[in-house]
């Protein structure tokens, strides 16, 4: 062996090891649609307590990205399909995305983006053909606007797809083949990704296979193998996790695309909302992912390369749409407050930590009056009208709060709309019905919540007396940091105006309060 080849080797040993820790580690997506979700620092401080390195987020949210700048932490960043029309329109708008959302959050706050996910199961068959012919022009737009943007090594483009992408007309994975409807355009997505370097993001839910069909032996949802195996030639499959990455592996081997890197973008299992999504069964699906992850495992097809894998999801997130069941606002490794579930040991070896620095709401609860009886007229309506706006979700069939009798029931409804209306004076009136109590009405596993605090809840209680204190600092910034104020509106938009005041309230007024000629402003303290 010559001395260059030795000093190749030898760099290509040193290379892969360095590179190692960077595919290491679990990956979780962040979701932000909850009505009192937890302040983005307080969530980049719970991952990095739980070693979590990866984040996989739904759309470019300026205070959760500015959170995770230099927090070591790499960032997928989706793109919403709502923008697929626009970002296939033009090659500019794409620039603006890519400008405005990823240069400057990598140049300014030190974001490490290193994936844009162009939509989100833009194939999946509820939403018809609506995404078909943008997918694929808004993903070589996007890609071209990070090559312009200088992006094109560190930023790899991908587009999260739906596990119906691809099936098995024997349900055997080495029969998988990629859906006969968009088979020709995902052979031209999976070529496109390839040429840049960009992997295919898959998203896999053994939940769902379980929850479609009652006869779906439940072992094999799992990974503590099966009395009853699904055997394809030589392997047998002891989970359908397992088998249906491999379907995947097989259709893109078939196609020619035997090498193309692949991600899971997202897998997990809900704790509540249906009977089969619950805390037992969560831990168990989510502790045996954890595990493999943590053993590098992969899987009979590719033994030797396990995909980078994002757990659905961090946090749960009471707004999300409740379409698909009433578990999908249940899905979060921690509650919305960002407290623990159900232990569970990590890829690091430690258990769970839950947040810190959570600040909550007043301990009061919104209930049903106790001299109202239950057959009082009013309360159909009063109970519709919260959970119309409010997540009842915990009260359906299977799920944590269905064993409440009539009038917890009604309690309930009525706490989740107080609640999520940040507890504000009129959020407990139902036609009279309901009073405000100061004893916990949880009853074993059903927790009777109390949000988060997100400054909504001061501006809105607050007094006469204590809004007149705030006059002063009020007028004295307007009297002495005119120009001050000027350039700040000027600089911002008025939606990052109203998530800044949503996340930081008048406390932000003090920020200018350094900046006031002393002898001006005295007068008015
Ligand atoms: C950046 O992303 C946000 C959130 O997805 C979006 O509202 C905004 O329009 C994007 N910016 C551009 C220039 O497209
Ligand atoms: C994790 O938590 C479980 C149960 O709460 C406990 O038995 C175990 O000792 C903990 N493990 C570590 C590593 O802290
Ligand atoms: C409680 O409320 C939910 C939703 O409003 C309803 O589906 C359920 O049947 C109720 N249970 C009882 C015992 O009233
Ligand atoms: C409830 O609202 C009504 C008007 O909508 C008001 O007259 C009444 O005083 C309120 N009750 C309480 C207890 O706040
Ligand atoms: C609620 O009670 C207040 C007095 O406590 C009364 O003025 C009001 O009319 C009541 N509202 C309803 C909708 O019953």
């Amino acid at each position: 062996m010559g001395l260059y080849a030795a000093l190749y080797l030898w760099l290509f040993f040193l290379y892969s090891f360095h590179s190692a820790p960077i595919v290491d580690g679990v990956g979780c997506n962040w979701g932000v649609k909850a009505s009192n979700p937890l302040p983005p620092d307080i969530v980049v401080r719970l991952l990095r307590d739980n070693g979590i390195n990866k984040v996989k987020l739904f759309e470019a949210e300026p205070l959760v990205l500015r959170a995770l700048g230099r927090s070591g932490i790499e960032v997928m960043l989706g793109v919403p399909n709502e923008f697929l029309a626009p970002l296939a329109s033009s090659v500019s708008i794409a620039e603006q995305w890519v400008m405005q959302n990823v240069s400057a959050f990598i140049s300014k706050y030190g974001v490490d983006i290193s994936y844009v996910a162009v939509g989100n199961e833009p194939f999946l068959k509820t939403y018809k053909s609506m995404y078909k012919q943008t997918t694929l022009p808004a993903l070589q737009n996007v890609q071209a606007a990070l090559i312009k943007a200088g992006l094109g090594k560190q930023v790899k483009v991908t587009i999260p797809l739906n596990a119906d992408v691809y099936q098995s007309p024997n349900g055997l994975p080495s029969a998988g083949d990629f859906r006969s409807d968009i088979k020709d355009l995902m052979l031209r997505i999976v070529r496109f990704l390839q040429d840049n370097g960009g992997p295919i993001t898959i998203n896999i839910y053994p939940f769902l296979s379980l929850y479609a069909d009652p006869h779906f032996p439940i072992d094999y949802a799992f990974f503590g193998g099966t009395s009853s195996p699904v055997v394809d030639g030589s392997i047998s499959y002891t989970n359908v996790f397992e088998a249906n990455y491999d379907t995947l592996i097989w259709a893109l081997e078939k196609n020619g695309f035997g090498n193309m890197p692949v991600i899971v973008g997202e897998i997990g299992w809900p704790t509540d909302g249906d009977p089969h999504a619950n805390v037992e069964y969560a831990r168990r699906f989510n502790q045996g992912l954890l595990n493999r992850i943590a053993q590098h495992q992969g899987t009979p097809k590719r033994p030797m390369t396990p995909p980078d894998i994002y757990i659905f999801a961090l946090i749960d997130e009471d707004r999300k749409s409740i379409e698909p069941g009433n578990f999908e606002r249940h899905w979060g490794l921690f509650y919305y407050d960002g407290t623990v579930k159900y232990p569970l040991v990590l890829d690091n070896g430690q258990n769970l930590t839950q947040a810190k620095g959570v600040k909550y709401l007043d301990r009061q609860w919104c209930v049903l009056a106790p001299e109202i009886s239950i057959g009082d007229p009013r309360i159909a309506d009063s109970v519709n009208y919260a959970c119309t706006y409010a997540d009842c979700t915990s009260l359906g069939y299977g799920s944590s709060c269905n064993g409440l009798d009539v009038r917890s029931n009604i309690s309930y409804a009525f706490n989740q709309f107080y609640q999520e209306a940040d507890q504000q004076k009129g959020a407990c009136n139902f036609s009279n019905l309901s009073v405000i109590t100061q004893t916990d009405p949880s009853q074993q596993n059903c927790r009777f919540e109390i949000m988060i605090d997100t400054g909504k809840h001061e501006e809105a209680v607050t007094s006469a007396s204590a809004r007149s204190s705030w006059r002063p600092l009020l007028l004295g910034s307007a009297c002495c940091c005119r120009g001050a104020w000027v350039l700040f509106v000027k600089l911002i938009t008025r939606r990052q105006m109203k998530t800044i005041f949503m996340n930081f309230g008048s406390r932000l007024l003090l920020l200018f309060l350094p900046f006031m000629p002393r002898p001006l402003c005295a007068p008015l303290y």
